[in-house]
């Protein structure tokens, strides 16, 4: 991992829309990396959480760049995206972690042979380009315990310390096996020497997975909450990237992408990426054009949208999008505004909404969470 990453090359353009680079092309969270480096050091385990594209996976590899940088540990990381059944997530595990520090290569020795087979996992070839290829099959609850217990010894045993990441760990209540918390929490337990981090994006699932008193991760880790970037680094972020190849970007173009974005990590790198990919000056046309080439970009999901919601919900929807922030859906004005109808029926549309995310109560105002699809109801 180290050696890849010491050979990457320069991205073309500095402002990344998919995973982690390097420190030089990730803003800030100095006090999010502060932070994280203090529970490792302390032997504590860490729970992030924050709405998707907030910034939580890179900030992970952020981390784990600087623990592999300095030698201070050995980091794995499993993504738990996708996965609909503790099997499921017992094959990345095992993948993750044997990509890590089985030699696929070479190590096919007796005792690597033995953990393969207490892991229900081979070695074969891939067919077309004969690289060794781990394949893990199907394990019931009692296997994946089982396995939780041999590579938790296998990783204890290591000279260095090893430090998991599971990423969208919030996925674990999906599954239909019983007592999966209960099974990972026991791990953690098992191996106090491993550390821990959970990461997910469903903000109250992970708070209450770990601060409700009848749950098994009960208070087993320390939580940090991630809110957007700060404005002023982000921005010095920004125009520095842009100098380097010799363009200026003013700052009220920077507050209006902040604003549009409504700070949301991943629309603001994707924006200052479209930005810088074009030849011409940076002014309030070419952001423009920018933005409308984005929304386009993704109307085709957002049409398909509409297919999840009633029609009234989509209505709601739409009169949130144009309001941008509304403190009290239920007030008269609002639902008089967008013809609404009860406040009966906005209030069961409003908790389906947020049931799905879709829509988001934080501080006391409701929100679309996605700000695109926001710019989007709002043209349409
Ligand atoms: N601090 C940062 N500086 C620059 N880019 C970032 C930063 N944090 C996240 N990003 C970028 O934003 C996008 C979304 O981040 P990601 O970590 O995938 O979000 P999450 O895991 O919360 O859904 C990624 O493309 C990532 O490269
Ligand atoms: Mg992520």
């Amino acid at each position: 991992m180290r050696n890849a990453r010491s050979v990457m090359r320069k991205p073309g353009n500095p402002f990344i829309i998919t995973g982690y680079h390097s420190p030089a092309y990730f803003c800030d969270r100095q006090e999010e990396l502060s932070w994280l480096v203090e529970q490792f050091d302390n032997e504590r385990n860490m729970v992030l959480f924050a709405w998707r594209r907030l910034g939580k996976t890179a900030l992970v590899h952020h981390f784990f760049y600087h623990l592999e940088k300095h030698h201070k540990a050995d980091t794995v990381f499993v993504d738990l995206l996708g996965t609909a059944n503790l099997s499921d997530a017992h094959k990345r595990i095992v993948n993750a972690i044997l990509n890590k520090f089985g030699d696929l290569q070479k190590g096919i020795g007796a005792a690597f042979k033995k953990l393969l087979s207490s892991l229900n996992a081979t070695i074969g070839f891939d067919p077309l380009t004969g690289a060794p290829q781990l394949t893990v099959g199907h394990a019931s609850s009692q296997m994946v315990a089982a396995s939780f217990d041999t590579l938790g010894a296998f990783l204890s045993e290591r000279k260095q310390p090893v430090i998991i990441c599971i990423d969208e760990f919030q996925q674990i209540v999906e599954y239909p096996e019983h007592g999966v918390e209960s099974m990972f929490r026991t791990w953690m337990q098992n191996f106090p020497m491993l550390r821990f981090v959970f990461s997910g994006s469903h903000r109250h699932m992970m708070v209450s997975m770990f601060s409700d008193k009848s749950r098994p991760f009960y208070r087993s880790a320390q939580i940090l909450p991630i809110d957007a970037l700060d404005q002023v680094e982000y921005s010095k972020f920004i125009r520095a990237h842009f100098k380097k190849s010799g363009k200026i970007i003013d700052e009220a173009i920077i507050e209006f992408i902040f604003s549009w974005t409504k700070m949301l990590t991943y629309y603001v790198q994707l924006v200052c990426n479209h930005l810088y990919a074009r030849g011409d000056s940076i002014n309030a046309k070419a952001l423009s054009e920018v933005f409308e080439t984005i929304i386009q970009q993704y109307s085709h999901q957002f049409q398909y949208y509409q297919q999840l919601f009633t029609s009234f919900q989509w209505k709601l929807l739409s009169a949130l999008a144009k309001e941008e922030e509304v403190k009290n859906p239920l007030a008269k004005e609002f639902i008089f505004r967008y013809q609404l109808g009860a406040a009966s029926s906005v209030n069961t549309a409003l908790k389906a909404l947020t049931k799905k995310e879709f829509v988001i109560h934080h501080d006391g105002i409701y929100s679309l969470q996605d700000p695109l699809f926001m710019r989007w109801l709002q043209k349409i």
